[in-house]
């Protein structure tokens, strides 16, 4: 449990049962290519180590992160699996990386010798996968740059200073289906592996699929599959899970206590601004989670939670800290009783792809930046979950 806040008071439950499920599901689905889950931005929210970790017991064999202190910060909590971490500065010093047998990717001849001068300080072989920009325009080499890279990575085979595991790539848009970039980047993808290839490179794996494309473009999963969203049982796009044939589970449920509830009369202003007013009498209760915590400030006026079973819509302005929300009439709610922000929906709360909706974004924003003082309360954990 971490958090400023009191778990009785807000507390996000992450259910890690749900997590082992749903990396199980997809394991079985990419297979035979091999899963990675895709653990940056502490667990997209849910808390890295309790994922990875759930992660291991539900026998994922690769676990993939953005910064290499993400990466060390796992290999500290004990985790010793393969691992890759692909983004980081000029600076950074990558030593500590292949000292602990974490993967790095490279997509400059600049990485790469950084690469080669952190092995010989370490006197450690590096593992390298060389990424490729078949068309996201984001980081990988130009396909201009592809031939010097691999040159450059088979000389640094031959001195025995890296290993090169991966050739990989990111796709632009595989969670809208038929979309022109995919057979585009594919076809790009395949060219900058024969070259790699023709270079003299051997690598094991070449993986190119995040969530959409492994559950609905099977023809992006080669050797492994990156997977992150998914994971955390929420759509890339809506329907592509049920396209898949899967029933993955969402993992976080947001959870409140109302910290306050108060009859107001009709005309009654609400929050900053007084952009709602009570057109009749009604009863708000307060909730004790804002826009610090993730609660987005675009879903003012629009978001609901949900309470009793039904639906208590949002009044007025998101604040940094709380919520006011309209419980109706009749209601006698009392201080402390629950309500659900987001859940997976069974009980009438609304889901992270409700609150998405309401806020002009998607679910990954949603969950990654519900806060730091949101206690992570870990409900089904595995034996090694502690
Ligand atoms: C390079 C890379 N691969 C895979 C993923 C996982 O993507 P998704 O969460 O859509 O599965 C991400 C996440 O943004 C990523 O940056």
């Amino acid at each position: 449990m971490s958090g400023l806040i009191d778990p009785a008071t807000a507390r996000a439950e992450i259910d890690l049962a749900a997590f082992r499920a749903n990396a199980q599901g997809l394991a079985a689905h990419a297979a035979p290519a091999q899963l990675m889950v895709v653990v940056k931005a502490d667990g997209y929210g849910h808390g890295m180590v309790a994922c990875a970790r759930a992660a291991r017991e539900a026998g994922v064999p690769w676990l993939g992160v953005a910064t290499p202190a993400e990466a060390l910060a796992l290999r500290e909590a004990g985790d010793a699996g393969r691992l890759l971490a692909w983004l980081y500065g000029v600076e950074e010093d990558l030593a500590p990386l292949v000292a602990a047998e974490v993967d790095v990717s490279a997509q400059t001849v600049e990485q790469l010798s950084d690469l080669v001068a952190a092995a010989a300080v370490v006197e450690q072989r590096a593992r390298v996968h060389l990424k490729i920009d078949t068309g996201l325009s984001r980081n990988g080499a130009t396909v201009a740059s592809w031939p010097e890279l691999c040159r450059a990575a088979v000389e640094a085979e031959q001195v025995g200073a890296l290993e090169v595991v991966g050739v990989w790539s990111h796709l632009a848009a595989a969670d809208e289906p038929g979309h022109p970039s995919v057979p585009l980047q594919i076809e790009a993808f395949e060219r900058a592996c024969a070259a790699a290839e023709a270079s003299g490179l051997r690598p094991a794996l070449r993986h190119l699929a995040n969530s959409a494309a492994t559950l609905v473009l099977p023809e992006t999963h080669y050797d492994l599959v990156r997977v992150g969203i998914a994971a955390y049982g929420l759509d890339p796009a809506p329907g592509l899970i049920a396209r898949a044939g899967l029933a993955l589970r969402p993992v976080m449920t947001l959870r409140a206590s109302l910290a306050a509830v108060k009859e107001l009369d009709a005309g009654a202003g609400v929050s900053y601004g007084w952009t709602w007013s009570a057109t009749a009498p009604t009863t708000v209760g307060l909730v004790p989670l804002g826009y610090a915590d993730g609660i987005p400030r675009h879903a003012s006026n629009r978001g609901q939670v949900g309470f009793r079973g039904g639906r208590a819509p949002v009044r007025g302005r998101v604040c940094m800290d709380q919520v006011v929300v309209d419980l109706g009439t009749g209601t006698a709610a009392a201080v402390g009783e629950e309500v659900l922000v987001f859940g997976p929906g069974g009980s009438g709360e609304p889901t992270v792809a409700d609150w998405a909706g309401w806020s002009d974004t998607i679910g990954y924003e949603i969950v990654s930046r519900i806060g730091s003082r949101v206690p992570r309360y870990q409900v089904g954990a595995g034996p090694a979950d502690g």
